[in-house]
C-alpha cells in the first residue's frame, strides 16, 4: 500500500510528494491541471493537513490505483479542473479503456468466424461465461463452481427465488430493509403474490430506530430470533444503497438459518467494493450487478452465488432453459435436461457475448489488483474524505448517515442535506448536487428526498478527488 495513502490515514502527517502513477501531480490526465500560484485554491487552501499538495502528493504516491486505465467524463467548461471528480461509481462504474479494444475483438471474430465463433473466437463464445467464472469467485470469496455470470441483478434475484423462497404453512414471510432498492421491493412483493399470498402481510420491511438511519446487526438478529418461524426468506442489501450500511453478512446468515431461514444478499453495492467470503459465511444466495463498482457499463451483465451445498441438490427446483444442461449433450435435443452441479445450472439462455466481454475484462482487472489491495486502499480514501466532510459539515446543514466505523461500511459516504437552513441558493440535496457539479466539475449522485451520496472508488478515485469535492461541498453550502 502507498505510503502516502497511509500518511493521510493518520490525521498527522501530509508528507511528501513521490513518482508513483495515476495520481494527479503526474501532468494533468486524471483531471488536474496541478497547482498554480494564479488560481485559487478551495476553501481547504493549497497547504496543511487539508491542502490540496497534500492531497496531490498522497495520489503521486499511491501504487494501486489504476485512474489511468479509465475513461473520465470532462468537466463544465467554467470548471477549475479539466475532468471530472467522480463520485457516482457506485450508480455507474467508469468505462475502462480496454473494452473497447475487447469489444472490437468480439464484432471482428463474428466477421471471420460467423457461427463457428463458438468453438474459433479468441474467447470462444459457447464456454465464454466459464472464462468469467474465477475471477467472479474471487470476487465475491466463492469457489468457482458456486458462481456464474448471467442476466441482470433482479432478474437473478427472480431466479434465485424461484428456487429458494418456499412459502409453506406459517413459513411465509420474505423479510427485506425498509430502505430496500425498490427493485428489491417489487420483487419480493412480485414473489408474493406469485405464491398467492398477500404481499402487505407477507414482506416485512426492517427499520432503523427512530431517529436512526442505519439498521443494527443486533435489531435484525433479535427480530430473527423472535419470529424467524414465521420467515421463509431473508433477502438484504450487502452494502446498503442509500446509507452505505455495510451489513454484518455473516452474523445476519447465521440469525437467520439458526431461525430455519433461508438467507440470500443483494450485492449490487458491495461487489467491488467491499471484500466477501460468501462460501465461508454461508450465504445461500447472492446476486449482483456489474455496472457500479465493477464497471462493466450500463445494464452489464450479473452475477449470481449458489451456495455448493445446493448446487449439489439435484432436486431443487429451477427454471430451465438449453444453457442449465451440460454442455457435452446440449445439442443432443433431448426432452430432459441434466443437471450440473455447478450455479451453471440457474442459467437459462445463451450468454450475450457482446455484453459479456467488458464482464471479462473488468472482472481482470480485479482478479490483478486484488480486493485485499483495494479495501485497503479504499479504508484510506473514504477515510480521508470523512475528515475532510467532517470540517465541512461542522458548521453546515449537513450530517453524514453512513456508519462512522470504517468496518461498517464500503466506499460510499452519504450526506444528507438538512432542509429548512441556510443552504447557499440551494434548498435541497438535488440543487446542490447540480452546483458541484456545474460548477466544480464534482459528479455525485443524489437520492431524494434529501441525501448526495459520494463514493470514492477504490479502483480509480484519486485523493484529489476527495479534497475537490470537500472543497466544493464547502463553498456550495453556507455555514449556519
Ligand atoms: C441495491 C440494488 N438492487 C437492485 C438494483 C436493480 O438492478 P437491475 O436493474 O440491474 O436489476 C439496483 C440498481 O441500482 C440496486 O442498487
Amino acid at each position: 500500500m502507498a505510503t502516502r495513502a497511509e500518511d493521510l490515514r493518520d490525521p498527522s502527517g501530509p508528507g511528501s510528494a513521490g513518482a508513483g502513477r495515476g495520481g494527479p501531480g503526474q501532468g494533468g490526465s486524471d483531471g488536474s491541471a496541478g497547482l498554480g500560484a494564479s488560481r485559487a485554491p478551495g476553501v481547504f487552501g493549497e497547504d496543511g493537513e487539508f491542502g490540496e499538495r497534500a492531497a496531490l502528493a498522497a495520489d503521486a504516491e499511491d501504487s494501486v490505483c489504476r485512474r489511468e486505465e479509465f475513461l473520465l467524463p470532462p468537466a463544465p467548461g467554467s470548471c477549475r479542473y479539466p475532468e471530472v471528480a467522480y463520485f457516482a461509481g457506485n450508480s455507474l462504474g467508469l468505462q475502462p479503456r480496454a473494452v473497447r479494444a475487447a469489444l472490437a475483438a468480439e464484432l471482428d471474430d463474428w466477421a471471420l468466424h460467423a457461427v463457428e465463433g463458438h468453438h474459433r473466437a479468441a474467447h470462444p463464445w459457447l464456454p465464454y461465461h466459464a472464462e468469467l467464472r474465477e475471477d467472479a469467485a474471487a470476487l465475491v470469496g466463492a469457489a468457482p463452481e458456486e458462481t456464474v455470470v448471467m442476466n441482470s441483478l433482479t432478474v437473478n434475484l427472480h431466479l434465485m427465488m424461484a428456487t429458494f423462497y418456499r412459502p409453506a404453512g406459517e413459513r411465509t414471510r420474505i423479510v427485506i430493509e425498509d430502505h430496500a432498492f425498490s427493485s428489491d421491493s417489487y420483487a419480493v412483493r412480485s414473489q408474493a403474490v406469485h405464491h398467492g399470498l398477500d404481499p402487505d402481510e407477507t414482506v416485512v420491511r426492517l427499520r432503523p430506530r427512530p431517529g436512526e438511519d442505519c439498521l443494527r446487526t443486533e435489531d435484525i438478529v433479535d427480530y430473527l430470533a423472535r419470529e424467524g418461524h414465521r420467515v421463509a426468506l431473508v433477502l438484504l442489501g450487502g452494502v446498503n444503497y442509500l446509507t452505505g450500511e455495510f451489513l454484518d453478512i455473516p452474523a445476519v446468515t447465521a440469525a437467520g438459518h439458526a431461525a430455519g431461514c433461508v438467507v440470500g444478499w443483494d450485492l449490487a453495492h458491495a461487489a467491488g467494493n467491499v471484500p466477501l467470503a460468501l462460501h465461508d459465511w454461508d450465504v445461500d444466495f447472492a446476486a449482483w450487478c456489474s455496472y457500479k463498482y465493477l464497471n462493466a457499463g450500463p445494464g452489464a451483465v450479473a452475477g449470481c452465488f449458489v451456495h455448493r451445498r445446493h448446487v449439489t441438490d439435484p432436486e431443487l427446483p429451477r427454471l430451465a432453459g438449453w444453457w442449465s444442461t451440460e454442455q457435452a449433450t446440449r445439442f443432443e435435443m433431448r426432452p430432459e435436461l441434466v443437471p450440473v452441479p455447478t450455479a451453471d445450472a440457474w442459467q437459462i439462455s445463451n450468454p450475450p457475448i457482446l455484453a459479456m466481454a467488458p464482464v471479462r475484462v473488468s472482472l481482470r482487472m480485479f482478479a490483478e489488483t486484488g480486493m485485499a489491495a483495494l479495501r485497503e486502499r479504499s479504508l484510506a480514501l473514504t477515510g480521508y474524505l470523512e475528515r475532510l466532510l467532517a470540517e465541512v459539515v461542522r458548521d453546515r446543514p449537513l450530517e453524514i448517515v453512513t456508519p462512522a466505523d470504517p468496518a461498517r461500511r464500503g466506499a460510499q459516504l452519504s450526506l444528507r442535506v438538512i432542509g429548512g437552513t441556510d443552504v447557499a441558493d440551494a434548498a435541497d440535496a438535488a440543487a446542490v448536487a447540480a452546483r458541484l457539479h456545474e460548477t466544480h466539475g464534482v459528479l455525485a449522485d443524489v437520492r431524494r428526498p434529501d441525501v448526495i451520496r459520494l463514493a470514492p472508488v477504490p479502483m480509480y478515485s484519486t485523493f484529489h478527488d476527495c479534497w475537490r469535492a470537500a472543497a466544493a461541498l464547502a463553498e456550495e453550502v453556507n455555514p449556519v
